[in-house]
């Protein structure tokens, strides 16, 4: 008989190697192999193409049901989804420790109770009275949610195989499942992948929508293996900083919609507020100017949102290795935005320390954001604010160029309905029918020259 081979998963990237280490050879994390539950050895000799059972194929247009999605009762929830719950499909729903992911799916459990469907939340980090009590403080309690608190997806398959399927199932969350079938202590990879496995299959099965809370480890990915984001229908991220109030539902991946629309919400004193119309929410709404601020048109979807980006310069005296430090962006992009400052446009920043921070908590990911960066930091350098009431978009290149970006037109009209007066960004941009008075620019220098002039 053939021997198993021990296999060893990282948490992390679900890089697999045969023997245990230390560090993932993958994706060089520490401490995240695990050993894998043994896959069951069949001979190679077993021949696959008899004995199985012969299926009919159907032709590409045939006629299906159309999809019929159930609102989550929160209209920003709904967005993100690309247009509601679809029955039968699998969510993952990630984000930080903390960052209000219970109270969400709280809220819209209640909400679809509510509204007549029938919804099971199972709660596996906390006691149903701790449950009970975020009811209370969400004024919800009356909703007639069932609500259990268990670990054992046996004992929950096996409950909700008694009665008629829910229309809503919540995990919360998948790292504290376990199953008896397979070997592991919950949160391990094997276990993990399995319960996800099993819930997914009953919610494919009975047609309910599922929703699985997976925890995030520090470097923003979903803990557990990669292979759960393969095995849903719908990735969601929920960000933000948890010392802000406001936090932002994200799709990263969606089967059944498009991925770029993003739900806002503000965390209050009683749960969650839908923000409808986020396009001011980030910025700081000082009236004096300031070194080192320069605000950026960032596009979510279809929906502009304007940020502030802030700069700020310190001089060393000492030849001490400077420090970067960069919250809400890219720091590989701005050392690549220095690098360019410095070659092509002349500034020096290699004797200062370099802080940049997106204000509001709000994380950018958007390439049209260069400009508005290079502009903070030139105006911080220079220590003279940008002009009054101005924005500014564009990609910068290693050759110093400001490139064209998408939907320039749309950040200009936001803009301006918003009271700004003048634009900063690519050269060829249609201004369409906005009033701002917009000025392209071609090459880093052509920046430099306006705000140190
Ligand atoms: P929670 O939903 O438990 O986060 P997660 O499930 O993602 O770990 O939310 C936790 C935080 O939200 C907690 O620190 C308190 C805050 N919060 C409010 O500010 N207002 C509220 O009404 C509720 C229920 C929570
Ligand atoms: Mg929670």
């Amino acid at each position: 008989m053939a021997k198993t081979k021990r296999r060893y998963i990282c948490a992390a990237c679900g890089g697999v190697s045969h023997r245990w280490q230390g560090q993932c050879p993958d994706c060089a994390e520490w401490n995240t192999l695990t050993e894998d539950a043994p896959a069951s050895v069949f001979s190679m000799k077993h021949d696959l193409s008899s004995g199985g059972r012969a299926f009919e194929f159907v032709p590409l247009d045939a006629p299906s049901e159309p999809l019929v999605r159930r609102s989550t009762g929160l209209a920003e929830f709904d967005r993100a989804l690309g247009g509601g719950l679809v029955p039968g499909s699998a969510i993952l729903m990630g984000g930080d420790p903390g960052i209000g992911k219970s109270t969400l799916l709280l809220q819209a459990a209640a909400s679809v109770a509510q509204a007549g469907g029938k919804v099971v939340y199972v709660s596996g980090e906390e006691a149903a009275a701790q449950v009970r009590m975020r009811a209370d403080r969400l004024g919800v309690v009356k909703a007639p949610i069932s609500l259990a608190s268990s670990t054992s997806v046996r004992d929950i398959l096996t409950t909700l195989g008694r009665d008629e399927p829910p229309a809503l199932l919540v995990i919360d969350s998948i790292q504290t499942m376990h199953s008896d079938t397979i070997e592991g202590a919950p949160g391990t990879v094997s276990q993990v992948r399995g319960c996800a496995f099993e819930l997914i299959r009953y919610a494919k099965e009975s047609g309910c929508a599922l929703v699985l809370v997976g925890h995030v480890t520090k470097d923003g990915s979903i803990a557990g293996p990669r292979v759960l984001e393969h095995m849903v229908d719908v990735v969601m991220s929920f960000e933000g900083e948890r010392s802000h109030q406001y936090r932002i539902l994200r799709s990263l991946k969606n089967r059944f919609g498009a991925v770029d629309e993003i739900g806002v919400f503000a965390m209050e004193g009683k749960g969650l507020q839908e923000v409808a119309n986020p396009s001011m929410l980030f910025l700081t709404g000082r009236d004096e100017p300031l070194a080192g601020s320069a605000v950026f048109p960032a596009l979510e979807g279809t929906r502009p949102v304007l940020v502030e980006v802030q700069a700020l310069i310190v001089r060393l005296q000492s030849g001490a290795t400077p420090r970067r430090a960069v919250v809400g962006w890219d720091n590989g992009r701005l050392a690549m935005l220095l690098a360019v400052l410095e070659s092509r446009c002349g500034l020096n920043f290699s004797t200062a320390e370099v802080y940049l921070n997106i204000a509001g908590g709000y994380r950018l990911t958007d390439p049209a954001a260069d400009l508005a960066v290079a502009a903070a930091l030139v105006s911080a350098l220079a220590d003279r604010p940008l002009p009054d009431r101005s924005i500014w978009f564009g990609e910068v290149s290693l050759a110093g160029e400001i490139r064209p970006i998408a939907h320039a037109g749309l950040r200009l009209k936001e803009a301006a309905k918003l009271g700004f007066e003048r634009g900063f960004g690519p050269s060829d941009v249609k201004t369409g029918s906005s009033r701002l008075d917009y000025a392209g620019l071609r090459q880093l220098p052509n920046l430099v020259d306006r705000v140190m002039r």
